[in-house]
């Protein structure tokens, strides 16, 4: 049987951000995210520090999660939901302790959405004081959104040095304007984790499957197994 990986990026839940609009498309969504071999999704929900204090946005999240597991009670298979939230960088995001609220499934990991680019050197030492003032490991979201659309190539080197993990979006190995430099950069570990980014199910669909079977294609079960592997270390 071939491995399967996460959906790290979705904005799964029902009423919370401009991702799902009801529990019925959510629960629509986790049925596709099914099909597609997905076991595991995490929600990760806008959060936006100048709209929202981390407490307020827990107990929304609180809610939404539980008005969708109630809604998908008598509804199985369907991958198991794991909280997590996209957290919108900000000027002394590593001094701010109430962030620890905002983790990937209670552990040290943070997805991180940062401002578009370019970034200023202060704003990487920024990601780097996140993990050594906070004990906190970012994970970039959506990384392939920073690189091509600015010509900004040097990114991913930079963030090479930088104790973080990235995450990209399956439509980065969808499109075929991206999807070389997409699997150049899976295969130089240079991106560690997947995600649909998903928001409904009309224009930004989940979408994980299709991406998987280009890497498969391309660059065999090996690759994916990487990605599981950081998977593991990450949730397990
Ligand atoms: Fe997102």
């Amino acid at each position: 049987m071939s491995i399967t990986v996460t959906d790290f990026h979705s904005h799964i839940l029902p009423c919370i951000d401009d991702g799902s609009a009801s529990v019925e498309e959510s629960a629509e969504m986790l049925r596709r995210e099914y099909s597609q071999g997905i076991k595991r999704v995490v929600a990760t929900p806008h959060f936006y520090p100048q709209y929202n204090t981390p407490s307020a946005f827990l107990q929304k999240r609180a809610l939404s999660a539980e008005l969708l597991e109630k809604h998908i009670s008598g509804d199985r298979p369907l991958p198991e939901i794991i909280l997590g939230a996209e957290v919108y960088f900000f000027r002394g995001i590593s001094e701010s302790e109430e962030i620890k609220g905002l983790t990937i499934g209670e552990k040290k990991y943070i997805l991180i959405e940062m401002p578009l680019p370019p970034w200023s050197d202060s704003m990487y030492k920024e990601l780097e004081a996140i993990y050594t003032k906070q004990g906190l490991f970012p994970v970039i979201a959506h990384v392939d959104r920073y690189i091509a659309p600015f010509r900004t190539f040097g990114i991913p080197e930079k963030l090479e040095d930088l104790p973080v993990y990235v995450q990209a979006n399956a439509s980065f190995f969808i499109r075929k304007t991206t999807q070389r430099m997409a699997l150049r950069m899976l295969k130089q570990d240079k991106i560690h984790l997947l995600g649909s980014d998903c928001h409904n199910m009309e224009t930004r669909l989940p979408n994980l499957g299709e991406a998987l079977e280009v890497i498969r294609n391309r660059l065999g079960e090996e690759a994916i197994s990487r990605i599981n592997s950081y998977e593991r270390e990450i949730l397990d």
